[in-house]
């Protein structure tokens, strides 16, 4: 099969990944091997290929937003056949017996296995996954290509918007409009929740104008109304105070990156006294078919753009640039 690899972090620019043939995975008693129709482009896997994170297996095939027919199965599998569509997210297992699985936790699993960076992912003509690691797309009326970044964007934002406990008739703050935050925006006005977006490009302000009752930008204003929760995406550390700010005396915070440069509170009695701070840590299934139940009642896609197998670099190169004028790039396999 053909799949691209990453043998040595560098700047994209440089080329870190090489389209090779290789061998398909081999799969074992409870495995399914996935033949891969679309995987969609994050920024993490930009921060992996250029070593913003370590790398945890060289070479590595990089991507976790995964659609694909089951092309095998298994002797042991259960709960698909050949020719069925499976969903593959960040999460590629966990153990099911530490303490954190064993409490409903799977997300701080301590021998967790993610796609794309401790095990092959979906930059490639085939994968495998654990049969209890694949989500079940084949009733989905989303189209393939539609529901790749619903495996990251998707399933982490519902995470993240879950962490905020947000209830109807309360205000919701976005801070940035990347694609988690327009999953979160278009599932919290479904759900009777006021979202209120601050994002800097007249872009993103002219997406997030269809849904949210407020746009604007925290660097520059203050929001009209203090927020009752908030999700915070940049990796901006010095913003998350302005947040604050802007939330509730009561109010949750949720930090959802993967790195932050450094968060400094000047003043804890005015903007901090009160309200709770919580990150979101990788994914988890359960609020994974959840979300997925409700996008497809929903019938919920994102603005994409579509891009060759063999142009994945490229496609890497400009969402660095932050040239995309669509929130979510996702390859053809
Ligand atoms: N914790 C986890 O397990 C987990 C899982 C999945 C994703 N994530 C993280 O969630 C975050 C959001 O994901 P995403 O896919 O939506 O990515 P994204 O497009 O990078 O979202 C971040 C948004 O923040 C804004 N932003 C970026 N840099 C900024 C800066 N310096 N100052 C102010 N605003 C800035 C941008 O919005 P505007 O241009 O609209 O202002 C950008 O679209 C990423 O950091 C990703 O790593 C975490
Ligand atoms: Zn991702
Ligand atoms: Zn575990």
């Amino acid at each position: 099969m053909k799949a691209w690899l990453l043998y040595e972090q560098k700047p994209i620019e440089e080329n870190p990944l090489v389209m090779e043939e290789i061998s398909k995975p081999e799969i074992g008693s409870n495995d399914l091997l996935v033949a891969i129709e679309y995987c969609g482009i994050c920024r993490t896997d930009l921060h992996i290929a250029e070593g913003d994170v370590p790398l945890h297996k060289k070479p590595v095939i990089l991507g976790h937003e995964i659609v694909g027919i089951v092309e095998k199965a298994g002797k042991e599998v259960k709960k698909f056949d050949v020719g069925d569509r499976v969903g593959i997210s960040w999460l590629n297992y966990t153990c099911g017996k530490c303490k954190y699985c064993k409490n409903g936790k799977e997300n701080y699993c301590i021998n967790i296995k993610r796609t794309g960076w401790d095990v092959d992912g979906g930059f490639a003509e085939y994968t495998k996954i654990n049969e209890d690691f694949a989500f079940d797309l084949t009733r989905m009326k989303i189209s393939p290509a539609d529901m790749a970044p619903l495996m990251c964007p998707g399933i982490a934002g519902y995470f993240a918007f879950k962490l905020a406990e947000a209830k109807e008739g309360s205000n919701l703050g976005l801070i940035g409009f990347g694609p988690t935050a327009y999953y979160i925006t278009r599932v919290a006005k479904n759900m009777g929740i006021n979202v209120f977006v601050s994002t800097r490009g007249e872009e993103h302000k002219r997406m997030a104008k269809k849904y949210a009752k407020w746009v604007g930008n925290i660097m520059e204003e203050e929001m009209p109304e203090k927020m009752d929760s908030i999700i915070f995406f940049p990796p901006a550390g010095d913003l998350v105070e302005k947040a604050l700010e802007n939330l509730e005396r009561d109010g949750v915070l949720v930090l959802s990156a993967v790195s932050m440069s450094k968060i400094e509170i000047k003043d804890y009695t005015k903007n901090l006294w009160g309200r709770s701070i919580k990150t979101l840590y990788q994914v988890r299934r359960d609020y994974g078919n959840e979300f997925l139940r409700m996008v497809n009642e929903m019938n919920l896609t994102i603005p994409k753009r579509i891009f060759k197998f063999e142009e994945l670099q490229d496609a890497m190169k400009i969402m660095k640039r932050g040239e995309f004028k669509e929130l979510n790039a996702v390859l053809e396999i």
